[in-house]
């Protein structure tokens, strides 16, 4: 395992914008973010190992092992334009892509990353607003070498980047900075294109639990799933997609 190295980390980021903080443990990066005062336009927190590791819908991520990605970004601009969790899902696939050298990522809505139709990470993000400020916290877990017994997550061992950690958070800030400083950024067909279950069928969980049988029929300008229904065509805002053969 290579330690984090904060230059390597923030090498040729603009770091009058951008603070880093990096831990050895905490409770959860995204709990940090909420803590802190922010002060420049990304304060980016890394922890090696979380005790309370948080994934969506109330789910614990597993945390325990160093080596890890476990990173929060968090900032007070105003990114509401576009739908971020699905934005910083691509920002993830771009830089393994583009460390790999080769097109490898897919993505599962709203913000699954998968290798080899496993999951290998996935975003939570939160946001905490009072009268005068709202805050976007983007919290990223990916699995760069995960325990043998747990093998039915993916990892980035299985395309030789477990040990390209710095370069890997280097890569991932870069492009979420280069996408948040472009407001009129194209997400949407780029997501469409990384999408590994566009036209497929699907089992869909919604908020209320109800499991629905659909096919998946398109991403809509917000980042809602648009599907498809025995009875017509529904848009679902938040829910848990299920296909065959991806875990
Ligand atoms: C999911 O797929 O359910 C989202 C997982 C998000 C995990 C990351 S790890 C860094 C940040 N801190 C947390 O407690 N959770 C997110």
């Amino acid at each position: 395992m290579k330690t984090l190295k904060k230059n390597e980390i923030l090498k040729d980021l603009p770091t009058k914008r951008l603070n880093l903080h990096i831990f050895s443990e905490l409770d959860s990066t995204n709990d940090e973010a909420k803590r802190i005062d922010i002060q420049k336009d990304f304060h980016v927190i890394i922890a090696e190992k979380q005790t309370l590791g948080r994934g969506r819908q109330g789910k614990k991520w597993s945390s325990p092992n160093s080596g890890n990605i476990y990173m929060s970004i968090c900032t007070e601009n105003d990114l509401s334009s576009m739908p971020i969790s699905l934005i910083a899902g691509l920002a993830c696939k771009n830089a393994i892509d583009k460390l790999s050298g080769q097109p490898l990522i897919m993505l599962k809505w709203p913000n699954d990353i998968l290798l080899n139709n496993k999951k290998i990470g996935g975003i939570l993000v939160e946001i905490e607003s009072d009268q005068k400020k709202i805050k976007t916290i983007v919290g990223i877990g990916i699995n760069l070498n995960i325990k043998k017994e747990e093998s039915w997550w993916g990892d980035l061992s299985q395309c030789g980047l477990e040990t390209k950690r710095n370069e890997l958070i280097n890569l991932i800030l870069s492009e979420f900075i280069k996408i948040s400083n472009n407001l009129n950024f194209n997400w949407l067909t780029e997501w469409k294109n990384s999408c590994i279950h566009m036209n497929k069928e699907i089992t869909i969980e919604d908020t209320n639990s109800n499991q629905i049988k659909a096919i998946f029929k398109d991403i809509d300008e917000k980042g809602n799933a648009v599907i498809e229904t025995d009875i017509g065509e529904e848009i679902i805002t938040s829910g848990e997609i299920s296909i065959k053969g991806v875990y």
